[in-house]
Formats: C-alpha cells, sequence, structure tokens
C-alpha cells in the first residue's frame, strides 16, 4: 500500500510517496481504507517540522480522515466491517476533561503516524462512526477543524441566541464556526482579507463582513456594529499580539477562544485589560469523542454540510498541501482516495 512519509527535507515538495507492508492487527485492532482526508494547518506545522511540531523522519502525516473498516479483530466488539468512521484527532481522549493522557499521541505528530496512506490500523476505541448524510470528503473535515469549532463555541462555551461572535479568516475552522454560530441563533461578525471570500460569507448568512486587510483596525468596526459593547465570544485563529485586538473587540465579561497561531506562538498582551474588562480567555484543543458525538447529532439535525473548497487525487497530495499553505481556500481542502 502507499503512503506518504515526511524525509529530512521538512517541506511538502520533499514528501516521499513510498510502498508500504499491511500491518497486523491486534485483537482489539481495525483495518481502515482510508476514502477521504481532509487538510489543516497543523498539517503544514508538522511537515515542515516547525518548533514542537516537528516530528522524526518517516513519519506519515496528516490527522483527518474518514474510512470503511475492511478487517476486525478477534476481540473487537464496538465497530464492524464495512462501517464508515473517522479517526479521533486526539484518540484517547474519549470523554470528560483533558488529561496529560488524553492529550499524548495525536494522529499525524510527532509520535504517531498520520492517515496520508491508504490503510490505517486503529484500537476500536479510536475511532468514531460519521454521519451517513454527509460524503467521505465532508465526514473527513470534522475530527479537527469541526470539533474545535464545536468545542469552543457549543461546549467550553455556550454561545446564545442572539450573543454576538466575531470569527477571524474563512478556513477550516473559521468556516465551521460561522455554521455553529449561526445554527444556535447568533449573530456573527466576520474577518477575511478577501473580499470575494466575504461575499461567499454572506451566502451563509453572515451579516457583518469585514475586511481586515482595507480596516487594519477592525477592532474599531467591531466596536461600531456592537453599538460600542463588543462581541460575547471571539474564534481567535491568528494568535500572538493578534489576541489584544480580540481583547479591545470582545464585550465585558466575553470570552475569547484561543486556537490559532497563523501569527506566532508567542505575544505581547495586554494583561490588564484582561483583568478589568473580566474576559475569559479560553484555550481549545480540538476535542473528545464525546463531544464529536454530540457535534455529530447538532449536523444531522440541523442538516449542516461541512464546506469544500476543492478535492484533489491522492496522487495530487503535494499540490493540495501546496494550495493550503498559500491560504487561497474558502473552507476545506480535501484528498478522495
Ligand atoms: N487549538 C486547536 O485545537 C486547533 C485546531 C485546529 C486549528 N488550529 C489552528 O487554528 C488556525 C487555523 O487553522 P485552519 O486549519 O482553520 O487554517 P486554514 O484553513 O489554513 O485557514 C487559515 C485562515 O486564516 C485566515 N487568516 C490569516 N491571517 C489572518 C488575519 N490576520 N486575520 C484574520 N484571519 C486571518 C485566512 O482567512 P482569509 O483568507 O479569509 O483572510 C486563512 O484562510 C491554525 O493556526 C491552526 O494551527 C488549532
Amino acid at each position: 500500500m502507499k503512503a506518504y512519509q515526511i524525509t529530512k527535507g521538512y517541506s511538502i515538495a520533499s514528501l516521499s510517496l513510498i510502498e508500504k507492508d499491511h500491518l497486523q492487527l491486534l485483537p482489539n485492532q481495525v483495518l481502515v481504507k482510508i476514502k477521504a482526508l481532509s487538510l489543516n494547518y497543523r498539517d503544514l506545522l508538522v511537515i515542515k517540522g516547525v518548533d514542537d511540531w516537528k516530528p522524526p523522519v518517516g513519519r506519515i502525516p496528516v490527522s483527518d480522515g474518514v474510512g470503511t473498516i475492511v478487517e476486525v479483530g478477534s476481540e473487537v466488539t464496538t465497530v464492524s466491517a464495512n462501517d464508515r468512521v473517522a479517526g479521533l484527532f486526539l484518540p484517547n481522549w474519549l470523554d470528560g476533561k483533558l488529561t496529560a493522557e488524553k492529550l499524548a499521541n495525536p494522529l499525524g505528530g510527532k509520535v504517531r503516524d498520520g492517515l496520508l496512506q491508504e490503510y490505517v490500523v486503529f484500537n476500536e476505541n479510536e475511532l468514531i462512526k460519521v454521519p451517513a448524510f454527509l460524503t467521505d470528503s465532508e465526514a473527513a473535515t470534522l475530527p479537527c477543524a469541526g470539533l474545535t469549532a464545536w468545542h469552543s463555541l457549543m461546549e467550553k462555551d455556550k454561545i446564545q441566541p442572539g450573543n454576538t461572535v466575531l470569527i477571524q479568516g474563512t478556513g477550516g475552522v473559521s468556516l465551521f464556526s460561522i455554521q455553529f454560530a449561526l445554527m444556535a441563533g447568533a449573530e456573527v461578525i466576520l474577518l477575511s482579507g478577501s473580499d470575494e471570500k466575504l461575499q461567499r460569507a454572506k451566502q451563509m448568512g453572515v451579516n457583518h463582513l469585514i475586511n481586515y486587510k482595507q480596516f487594519p483596525n477592525w477592532e474599531d468596526e467591531v466596536l461600531n456594529i456592537t453599538n460600542g459593547r463588543g462581541v460575547d465570544h471571539v474564534v481567535e485563529v491568528v494568535g500572538s499580539d493578534h489576541i489584544n485586538k480580540s481583547i479591545d473587540a470582545v464585550a465585558l465579561d466575553g470570552t475569547i477562544s484561543i486556537i490559532g497561531l497563523i501569527n506566532g506562538l508567542k505575544g505581547n498582551i495586554n494583561t490588564v485589560k484582561i483583568m478589568t474588562k473580566q474576559i475569559k480567555l479560553q484555550g481549545i484543543n480540538v476535542g473528545s469523542k464525546e463531544m464529536f458525538n454530540k457535534m455529530n447529532n447538532a449536523l444531522e439535525v440541523n442538516n449542516i454540510h461541512p464546506i469544500i473548497d476543492k478535492t484533489y487525487s491522492f496522487d495530487e497530495a503535494k499540490e493540495a498541501l501546496t494550495l493550503l499553505e498559500r491560504s487561497s481556500h474558502f473552507g476545506k481542502l480535501c484528498i478522495s482516495l
């Protein structure tokens, strides 16, 4: 079977397509034939060997995918052959609060291979059945981008009808955030660097659109839109010093979900404003299987389909990753096998 491996070049171009032997199953394991993958910003951090994401040479990248179970170990009880399943981004986080053990072994990262391969072995409890009404590619977008947005808006915070949510950008996490915020009856204010993408978001039902390139002081625009009050919740995907703008744009007693690090890993943050405005900063690390199940129910009941920009073939994986790097996409980039 085919797989892409990270080589010592640590770049998209130097990913190497190899032939790999099938693994033998342990009694509690299943073999999944991968049908579709979705790409995340984090896959680029792993492939390029950035900071703590740097994996050893030989690692197979990409965290998110969906497949069909084709072989089942002798003691497996919770899933069966032909089930359509996704791997959990954090395979050990089944439910409850996050612990160090639950945080270990994320898929396609430093310590564990990912899904950019034709077949993958999982322990049975590391998988979740995906909603039947979604295509393989749509379902493949859920484990990281979908669950992260769900966790921040619907679990750790519980946004309410009439709340205002500020969403940054039009990548994977951001578009899911739009969909969940609108589902909950919240008002969305969206930032994007592209007028064309903002117009596409308008068609999704987003009423307040700000081009952050045209309005670098976008926090003032947010305050104008909210009559000086600020928003109830910010989905912060940019990170670093950019958080100061979110601190200015959020309401008293509001919440900022710290999710992304597009602008860097550290920042010079105005801590006194966090105190005086009583802002809650909440870090989000993807989510648990329990949250994933709740998200699946919500997707099904509300007939929400993830937004896919483009789907590539397995042979075009490097092209798809290059496009992800350029950030020209709206929603998710997928690979179909
Ligand atoms: N904590 C977690 O559990 C978790 C989970 C998933 C992702 N993440 C992180 O969240 C971030 C986004 O991930 P993703 O996979 O959704 O990325 P993505 O699909 O690559 O989208 C990135 C988007 O960020 C937007 N952007 C860039 N600079 C911006 C700025 N100054 N202001 C507003 N938007 C800006 C761009 O939107 P426009 O083109 O519209 O301007 C771009 O499309 C990454 O840092 C990723 O590592 C964290």
